[in-house]
C-alpha cells in the first residue's frame, strides 16, 4: 500500500493524477494499492489549489514531504514541465524518494535525458514515465490486430492529434514545441505496432492568432520509418476541433481507431475491414491513464523490471529531438511577451 506526493499541481498534476487517483481511491478496487491517507502536493506556485480537496495536503519543499512519508511506502508523481524535471529528481533522490512517475515527455532535450537516465541507474531510481496510451485498451486491441494478422502485414500509420491550444500556449511555455504536447503519446504507440524506427521527415509551423506569433507551436509533422511500415504523425494546436485518431494501413485491409478525446467520456472507438468485405465496429471503455496508474503502483510495488518502458520514453525522445532538429529553421525574431502573457515569448508581425 503506498502514500502519495505530487510534484506540480496544474492540469496534469491537479485534472489528470489527482482526478484519476480520487477515483481510483473512492472506487475502492485496489486497497492493497492505495493508502487511503491524504495525497501529499507540492507546487509553490500555486499554494492555495490543494486546500480545495479535503484529501490533499500541501507540504512546503521536498524536505518536509520527507517528514511525513517513508520513501519506502511513498509513490512520487512528478508532474512539473519538462524544462523542470532533472532538478527536482535530484533533489528527491537526495531526500530518499526513489519510486518516481515523471509526466511525459521524459525532457524535452538528448542532454536531459541522458542526465535523467544516468541519475536513475546510478542512484537506483524506480523510474516510470507517463504512457497512458501504452496502457490503453485500444492499443492492446491494436497491437492484436498486428499480431493475429487478420488484415495481413502492418505497413502504415496515420496519427492525426489536433486540439485548440491557443489559451494554454499563450499562457505558458512548459513545452518549447508543438512535438512536446501530444507526439510524445502517439510516437511510442508507433514503436509499439511497428517496431524501432528512424526519422524520414519533420515539419513545425508557428501558432499564429491575430497578429502574435508563437514560435513552433502550431503544426508539428513527423514521418518514421520503421522496418517494414511508414508512420506519419499530424498534430494541430490550432485545430478547431479535437481529434486523436488511429488509421493502420495493412496489406489486406485498413483499421480507424480513435481515442477517448476527453475525460469526462472513456470510450474508444474501432473500426476495421478487409479490403472490401464488411465493417466491423467496436467501442470500449479505455479509461487509460486509471489503468496506467494500476499497472505502475503495482510495477513499483512488486519490483517488475522498469527498464523496458523507460526505454522505450527516451527513444520517444531522442526521436523527437530529430524531429525537432530536422524543421528547425530560422524563425521570426523573439521578442518580450506582451503584459498578460507572462510564460512565454512571442513575436508579433508587423
Ligand atoms: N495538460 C495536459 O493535459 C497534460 C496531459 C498529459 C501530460 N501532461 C504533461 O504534464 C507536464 C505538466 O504539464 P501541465 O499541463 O500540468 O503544466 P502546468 O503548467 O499546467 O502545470 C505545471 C505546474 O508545475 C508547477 N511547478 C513548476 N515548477 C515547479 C517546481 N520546481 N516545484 C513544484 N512545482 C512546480 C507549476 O507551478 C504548475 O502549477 C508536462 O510535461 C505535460 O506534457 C500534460
Amino acid at each position: 500500500m503506498e502514500r502519495t506526493l505530487i510534484i506540480g499541481l496544474g492540469r496534469a498534476g491537479l485534472g489528470l493524477h489527482w482526478a484519476v487517483l480520487r477515483r481510483l481511491r473512492a472506487a475502492g478496487n485496489h486497497p492493497d494499492l492505495f493508502d487511503p491517507a491524504p495525497v501529499l502536493t507540492l507546487d509553490p506556485l500555486a499554494p492555495t489549489a490543494a486546500a480545495r480537496a479535503e484529501e490533499l495536503r500541501p507540504v512546503s519543499s521536498v524536505a518536509h514531504a520527507r517528514t511525513l512519508l517513508d520513501p519506502e511506502r511513498t509513490v512520487v508523481h512528478l508532474c512539473t514541465p519538462p524544462v523542470a524535471r532533472l532538478g527536482l529528481l535530484r533533489e528527491l533522490t537526495a531526500a530518499g524518494f526513489r519510486r518516481i512517475i515523471v509526466e511525459k515527455p521524459l525532457s524535452v532535450e538528448r542532454r536531459a535525458v541522458h542526465d535523467i537516465l544516468e541519475l536513475a541507474r546510478t542512484e537506483r531510481l524506480r523510474l516510470a514515465v507517463v504512457a497512458p496510451w501504452l496502457a490503453s485498451s485500444l492499443t492492446a486491441r491494436l497491437a492484436r490486430l498486428v499480431e493475429e494478422g487478420e488484415l495481413g502485414e502492418l505497413r502504415s500509420i496515420d496519427v492525426r492529434q489536433s486540439k485548440p491550444r491557443m489559451s494554454r500556449t499563450l499562457a505558458d511555455g512548459g513545452h518549447p514545441t508543438a512535438f512536446d504536447v501530444e507526439p510524445p503519446h502517439s510516437l511510442g504507440v508507433c514503436l509499439r505496432l511497428a517496431g524501432d524506427a528512424v526519422l524520414a521527415g519533420a515539419e513545425l509551423a508557428d501558432m499564429h492568432i491575430g497578429d502574435t506569433v508563437v514560435p513552433g507551436m502550431g503544426r508539428a509533422e513527423l514521418v518514421l520509418r520503421h522496418q517494414q511500415a511508414i508512420s506519419r504523425i499530424v498534430s494541430d494546436l490550432t485545430a478547431p476541433v479535437r481529434e486523436r485518431r488511429v488509421q493502420l494501413g495493412f496489406t489486406d485491409g485498413r483499421a480507424v481507431a480513435h481515442y477517448p478525446g476527453a475525460e469526462d467520456d472513456h470510450y474508444a472507438q474501432l473500426r476495421f475491414s478487409r479490403t472490401g468485405g464488411p465493417e466491423t465496429w467496436e467501442v470500449f471503455p479505455d479509461d487509460a491513464l486509471a489503468a496506467y496508474f494500476v499497472d505502475t503502483y503495482r510495477a513499483l510495488g512488486d519490483g517488475s523490471a522498469l527498464e523496458p518502458q523507460l526505454r522505450l520514453a527516451s527513444r520517444v525522445v531522442e526521436l523527437l529531438a530529430d524531429a525537432k532538429e530536422a524543421s528547425r529553421q530560422p524563425g521570426p525574431r523573439d521578442v518580450l511577451p506582451p503584459a498578460g502573457h507572462p510564460g512565454r515569448r512571442v513575436s508579433h508581425a508587423g
